[in-house]
């Protein structure tokens, strides 16, 4: 059963039961009511990230995932609106592969401290420095940082798309940390750029061993936005689907999620016998996306995402190649 049809079969006064405080329950379902009746009344579909709050995630996503799931979910959907409950560069992703569909963000200023890390400019500097070598960039950039670019990658499939490539050189960009992680487990020369996540930067190794000394059997998952040393305290490096999908595997006593917080939030709803220990480091842009902003975004039909029609056609180019690479 896909994870829609299951939010559709739960009526809306059961859905955030157990989930958020009686208090807050009671205006929450107002607003997902609301912003029910406004899906219907305009074909509209809510694509959530795993790093959205529990009211949303829970309440009102119909299709939740990480931003490679993100991505292809944006390529199939059959809906007229896509309201994309995340971060611009996940927005313009979805417009890219919809330029004919309206694609809503429910705040324009959700950003991403990777974005934000490279500009076109930077881009093209590079393959002037290295000609004839494949840029593969990150989705969290710009749509015109991924039009100057060869191919994309996600953090679920970064290794296999540097891998797919001929080239023994690959330019990997903006994240340092996910790049050093995919030259970890390659041949291929990797020439980096020097961007971060401010989520996954703060986590130290020194962190992840206090831990271990005081949750005894912890197990101990990370993104590989997170530095070296860090993942080199993990039991398991993946995206956030990958994290998801291991703890489910797993079923583990204890874990501690190196990432979001709200990830260990959303996946304790359904893990009832797993303790999760929560280092609670919060991206703010994704924190600026709420229950209330995506009711306006349906009610008002804004903020729309537009994205120019040249950088689409050869951002496109680049998300493409990347969704041509088998998933496994
Ligand atoms: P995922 O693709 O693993 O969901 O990561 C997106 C992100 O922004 C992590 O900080
Ligand atoms: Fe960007 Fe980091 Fe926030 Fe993800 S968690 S959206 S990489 S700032």
């Amino acid at each position: 059963m896909s994870i829609s049809t299951a939010l559709q079969r739960t009526p809306i006064g059961e859905r955030l039961v157990g989930i958020v405080p009686d208090a807050e329950r009671f205006v929450a379902e107002t607003i997902i009511e609301d912003i029910e009746n406004l899906k219907r009344e305009h074909n509209a579909v809510v694509l959530a990230h795993n790093y959205m709050t529990a009211d949303i995630f829970h309440g009102v996503a119909d299709l939740r995932g990480d931003s490679l799931a993100l991505a292809h979910m944006a390529a199939t959907t059959e809906a007229d609106v896509i309201v994309l409950a995340g971060v611009h560069f996940m927005a313009e992703t979805a417009k890219i592969l919809n330029p004919d569909k309206t694609v809503l963000i429910p705040d324009p200023g959700a950003g991403c401290s990777l974005a934000d890390s490279i500009t076109p400019a930077d881009v093209r500097a590079l393959k002037n420095r290295y000609p004839g070598v494949p840029v593969v960039t990150y989705v969290n950039t710009s749509a015109e940082v991924k039009a100057e670019s060869d191919i994309c990658c996600t953090s679920g499939n970064a290794l296999r798309v540097v891998e797919s490539l001929e080239s023994p050189r690959v330019i990997f960009l903006p994240d340092r940390y996910l790049g050093a992680w995919v030259a970890s487990q390659t041949t291929k020369e990797i020439i980096l750029w020097d961007g971060s996540c401010m989520v996954h930067e703060r986590f130290t190794a020194a962190e992840l061993r206090d831990y271990r000394s005081e949750y005894q059997g912890i197990r101990v998952i990370a993104h590989p936005e997170c530095p070296p040393d860090v993942l080199d305290e993990a039991d398991y490096v993946g995206s956030t689907a990958g994290m998801i999908e291991w703890v489910r595997a797993e079923a583990p006593t204890k874990v501690v999620m190196v990432t979001e917080c709200s990830m260990a939030a959303n996946l304790a709803v359904n893990a009832p016998n797993t303790e999760f220990i929560q280092p609670c480091n919060l991206c703010p842009y994704m924190k600026m996306i709420t229950l209330e902003n995506i009711r306006t975004a349906l009610q008002t039909m804004t903020t729309e995402v537009v994205v120019d029609p040249d950088t689409s056609r050869r951002a496109r180019q680049a998300v493409d190649r990347m969704l041509a690479v088998p998933l496994t």
